[in-house]
């Protein structure tokens, strides 16, 4: 796959952003006017299928809005050795900071329906040398994990990307177990609308909210982390009946 040379300038930024010196900063730092994704284009314009978008410009774009991730790892509290599903990855610029946190013996499933980006994202780990992301293509609302439920989750700006978004979320909690964590986020629908997707394809916190609770994914907090964006802080419910082991669930 053809790197250009705005890639080698960003690969230098995207380094010092992965820092955990740089994802503390980044938590205590507000971010009143800070870049919070790509300029807003017109609705008939909105690749909403992002079937034009390539993978090398979608994972600039990731780089680009690498403080986010301070606000979801904040809420999954994300322990070495677990293992943490990247709903909707890309290619996978979220999914290699998640793998960082994980450690070696964690893993990180990078969920995909696009081939390319997760093309990119194999190849973006050989360069790193990460082993513990495994990529994995399908339809979120219906692909499984190669083996055992996950400890956590992130989906994170692409349920307005899918027709199924209810299905998506049902089968987020269908792949975690008991009491396992996720965090949700996507566009304000109030936000300014001068980043990100069009105002009009915004998902409503409160329509988030209630396909979550629906599918057995408690809300545990709802944050608005920018002024275009906000997140869902979640855990699945226990089968009813079950009782789990003091401390067990985080
Ligand atoms: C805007 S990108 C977000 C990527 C990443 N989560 C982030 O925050 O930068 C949305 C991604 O979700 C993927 N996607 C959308 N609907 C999907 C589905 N039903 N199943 C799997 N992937 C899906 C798209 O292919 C795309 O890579």
């Amino acid at each position: 796959m053809a790197r250009g040379p705005r890639w080698r300038v960003d690969q230098e930024r995207v380094s010092i952003r992965f820092s955990p010196a740089a994802i503390r900063e980044a938590q205590g730092r507000v971010r009143v006017s800070a870049f919070t994704g790509c300029p807003t284009p017109p609705p008939e314009r909105y690749d909403a299928h992002m079937s034009t978008t390539d993978a090398n410009r979608m994972f600039q774009r990731q780089a680009q809005r690498a403080d986010q991730a301070a606000d979801w790892l904040r809420h999954l509290d994300l322990r070495a050795g677990e293992r943490c599903a990247d709903v909707g990855s890309g290619p996978g610029y979220f999914s290699l900071i998640l793998a960082e946190r994980v450690g070696p013996t964690g893993v990180v499933y990078a969920i995909d329906r696009s081939p390319e980006a997760l093309a990119y994202l194999a190849e973006e780990m050989q360069v790193r040398g990460v082993a513990n992301i495994q990529t994995v293509h399908g339809d979120a609302a219906a692909v499984d994990l190669p083996s055992g439920p996950a400890d956590a989750a992130v989906v994170a700006m692409m349920l307005h990307h899918t027709s199924d978004p209810a299905g998506v979320l049902r089968n987020v909690a269908r792949l975690l177990r008991p009491g396992g964590r996720a965090v949700v986020a996507e566009f304000h629908p109030e936000g300014t609308g001068e980043h990100g997707a069009p105002l009009s394809m915004r998902l409503p916190p409160e329509a988030v909210r209630a396909w979550c609770e629906a599918a057995g994914l408690e809300v545990r907090a709802e944050e608005r982390t920018s002024p275009e964006h906000y997140l869902l802080s979640l855990r699945l419910r226990p089968p009813s009946g079950h009782t789990s082991p003091a401390g067990a669930h985080r």
